[in-house]
């Protein structure tokens, strides 16, 4: 009964008498969340990150298995198989550098243990220009000295150069995605582990670069899992900090990967909060567009990126891991979040 609710199409139209506790009258405006897909729960398929394709399907990696599924972005849009990454047990970060050019994460991550391998990590090159008919995979760089890389930004373009944090380590990489050439570029109290984390423990994860007008300074915004932050730090071209390394946000549960809009609003996962919240830029009010913590709906909130469409780029897409191994799993699922009259993008 509960599941068949949950996949059904979620309407948390938060006028409707229907709805839902979980969410505080005055964020009852106008929040539309819909389920683009979701996971059979008891196949154990956990979702962590995702990206947009130019012309709007989304892809999804899995850290349950090390496998990435294209979905595409209607309800009910059906999941397409694209590659399993053999030799290793979970992904993580997914970013877009040239148009359909795909880079991943993997690792050897236990989703059961939360323990890592160190140097089991490498980044794959994902080819998507040929999906679905054929989809070339070439590994970019293995990293010895790492071990869990997770969320990654794209840096320059041109220069092929991505940002890669190491959720573990605490610090951020550059690398070259045409060189392979990687180096440790950003490490300061904000993105390490706060003092006295236990060996399992995630700090900084998400990561993005920020520049809000074209002769703004230019930053690094990271999340902090342990320490429950959004911090930032202001970067040169090159992509090593100029400055010293500020909190954003605080006092957040268990911050994941997030997004921001061209206003300087955060969107961000709480993964054990259970919520995908939005940060206001000017006074840091917090507004939460769905879930809760004591609630199994959006279990583990993991990601969110804009659509690309011009129908969908105001929206957000957004990941949960389901509740991996957890009673109450509701299976790894996308969810497509439209804002209504809380201004997005
Ligand atoms: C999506 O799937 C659910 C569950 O099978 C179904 O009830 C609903 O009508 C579908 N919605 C659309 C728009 O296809
Ligand atoms: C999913 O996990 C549960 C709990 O560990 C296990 O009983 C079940 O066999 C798993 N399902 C699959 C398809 O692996
Ligand atoms: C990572 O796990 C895979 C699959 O179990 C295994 O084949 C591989 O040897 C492991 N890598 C390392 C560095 O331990
Ligand atoms: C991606 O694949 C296309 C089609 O096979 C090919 O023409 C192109 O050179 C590839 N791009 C890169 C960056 O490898
Ligand atoms: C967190 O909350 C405490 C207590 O309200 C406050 O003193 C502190 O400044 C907050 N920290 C941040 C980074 O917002």
């Amino acid at each position: 009964m509960r599941l068949n609710f949950l996949s059904a199409l979620l309407l948390s139209i938060l006028t409707s008498s229907l709805c839902d506790e979980h969410v505080t009258r005055n964020e009852k405006r106008s929040v539309v969340v819909e389920t683009i897909h979701r996971f059979v729960p008891n196949l154990n398929i956990s979702l962590e990150n995702l990206a947009i394709r130019q012309t709007g399907e989304i892809i999804v990696t899995f850290d349950s298995e090390p496998t990435i599924y294209q979905i595409e972005p209607e309800v009910n849009g059906t999941g397409t198989f694209i590659y399993t990454f053999e030799g290793y047990t979970d992904l993580h970060g997914i970013v877009e550098v040239q148009p359909d050019q795909f880079y991943v994460t993997a690792g050897n991550l236990s989703l059961v243990t939360h323990i890592d391998v160190l140097g089991s990590c490498s980044v794959f090159h994902v080819n998507m220009t040929r999906f679905p008919d054929y989809v070339e995979v070439n590994k970019v760089a293995d990293f010895p000295n790492s071990r869990i890389l997770n969320g990654m930004a794209l840096l320059s373009k041109e220069e092929g150069s991505v940002y890669i944090a190491d959720s573990r380590v605490g610090i951020v990489n550059i690398l070259n995605v045409n060189t392979g050439e990687n180096f440790v570029a950003i490490n300061n109290w904000l993105t390490n582990q706060p003092p006295g984390a236990s060996e399992i423990s995630n700090c900084v994860h998400g990561v993005h670069v920020v520049q809000l007008t074209p002769n703004s300074q230019k930053y690094l915004y990271f999340s902090n899992y342990a320490q429950g932050i959004i911090g930032r730090v202001p970067i040169h071209d090159s992509g090593l900090a100029s400055g010293a390394a500020e909190v954003v946000a605080g006092n957040l549960t268990t911050p994941e990967d997030f997004i921001l809009d061209t206003k300087g609003n955060i969107f961000l996962a709480l993964f054990q909060a259970n919520q995908f919240i939005r940060i206001d830029a000017h006074t840091h009010e917090i507004t939460v567009l769905a879930g809760s913590p004591d609630s199994s709906e959006y279990k583990w909130a993991a990601a969110v990126e804009f659509g690309r469409r011009e129908s969908d780029k105001d929206s957000l897409y957004a990941t949960i891991n389901g509740g991996y191994l957890e009673s109450d799993n509701v299976g790894g699922a996308l969810f497509r979040i439209r804002g209504g009259d809380i201004a997005m993008n």
